[in-house]
């Protein structure tokens, strides 16, 4: 069976990851049904109903989590489904480890239910994720910490998903980390190539970060065939995206003049406390369109997917 007569399903499909997933299976000619918890908001199902071929094969469904048995029509006659949909729980004292606790727990959940339902499972596990993002809302990932360590790129997760369900002896589980990067070079980064940020120079976890510093095997991950996208090409290319869409401004920009008359929030730069940039995280911030993108400090690259590969 060829791509263009596969049916698949990608779940929380207006999200980051699965954003670019949805694109690039459109792409591949797959049929997907995409689920969404609210069809009816452009927010969430905009950027997807305007990608190439969503018109012919994208269908959307609403579905939550908490309700028991919304899926099941949903994947009933697919040959695959990406499970990408997940609450990311904010208000717990401990956010971070309310969340990794979730994550660990569905994920034994699902290697139990696919053993006794004899179903071929392949678990994706990617570091931060970094990268432009499709969707015109920001997830709570870009908004709490950016970048992070462990990185990798979102457009070589979603393709890692591709792979991983195309390829016959995918199996078992998948670290997707380009580099593991120690927040003073990301900061060091940083500064050289957008030296107007007015970053600092230090960050409050410098030394923390050396102590815990490792590298993540990618031995396994080959198989996939995937060639990640440098750490550092990634970083400067969510710095462009998010310029170019209005979500970061730099220091000096007319900011009052941005929010009175766009209501924009904007994004700050949480480094482990190197932060310069006036922030007001939030989750449903939209673009500004008035922010000039210089295309020239964003390096040219042929993705796997782009018609300038053979
Ligand atoms: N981003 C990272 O750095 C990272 C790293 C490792 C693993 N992951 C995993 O990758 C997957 C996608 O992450 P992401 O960063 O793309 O997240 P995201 O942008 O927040 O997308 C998650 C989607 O899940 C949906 N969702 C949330 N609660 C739901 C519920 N109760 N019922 C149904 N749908 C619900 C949301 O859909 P609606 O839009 O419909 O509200 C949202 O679009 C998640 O499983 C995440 O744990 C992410």
């Amino acid at each position: 069976m060829n791509a263009a007569e596969k049916v698949v399903c990608v779940t929380g499909a207006s999200g980051y990851i699965a954003s670019w997933l949805v694109k690039l299976l459109l792409h591949r000619g797959y049929t997907v049904r995409t689920t969404v918890r609210d069809p009816n908001d452009p927010k969430k199902t905009q950027h997807l109903l305007s990608l190439d071929g969503a018109k012919e094969r994208l269908h959307l469904f609403k579905a939550e989590l908490l309700d028991e048995g919304c899926f099941d029509s949903v994947v009933e006659g697919c040959q695959g489904v990406f499970h990408l949909a997940t609450p990311v729980i904010v208000s717990a004292t401990d956010p971070q480890l309310w969340y990794m606790l979730s994550k660990t727990l569905a994920e034994e959940a699902a290697w139990r239910f696919a053993k006794d339902n004899r179903i071929d499972l392949v678990v994706l596990n990617p570091g931060f994720v970094i990268g432009p993002p499709l969707q015109p809302v920001l997830n709570i990932t870009s908004v709490g910490s950016l970048p992070h360590e462990r990185l990798v790129d979102v457009r070589d997760v979603a393709y890692a998903h591709i792979q991983a369900f195309e390829i016959p002896s995918a199996n078992g589980r998948y670290c997707l980390v380009e580099r593991n990067v120690q927040v003073l070079k990301i900061l060091k980064t940083l500064n050289e190539f957008y030296p107007t940020l007015g970053l600092q120079e230090k960050c409050r976890d410098q030394d923390k970060s050396v102590e815990y510093f490792f590298r993540i095997s990618q031995e396994k991950e080959k198989s996939l065939g995937l060639s990640f996208i440098p750490w550092d090409v990634s970083t400067r290319e969510t710095i462009e995206s998010l310029k170019e869409r209005g979500f970061l401004i730099e220091p000096g920009a007319d900011l009052h003049r941005a929010r009175g008359i766009l209501g924009t929030p904007h994004l700050g730069l949480d480094l482990h406390g190197a932060q310069s940039i006036p922030s007001n995280p939030s989750t449903s911030a939209t673009p500004n369109p008035s922010v000039t993108p210089n295309p020239s400090a964003t390096p040219q690259k042929c993705y796997p997917w782009d018609s300038c590969n053979p």
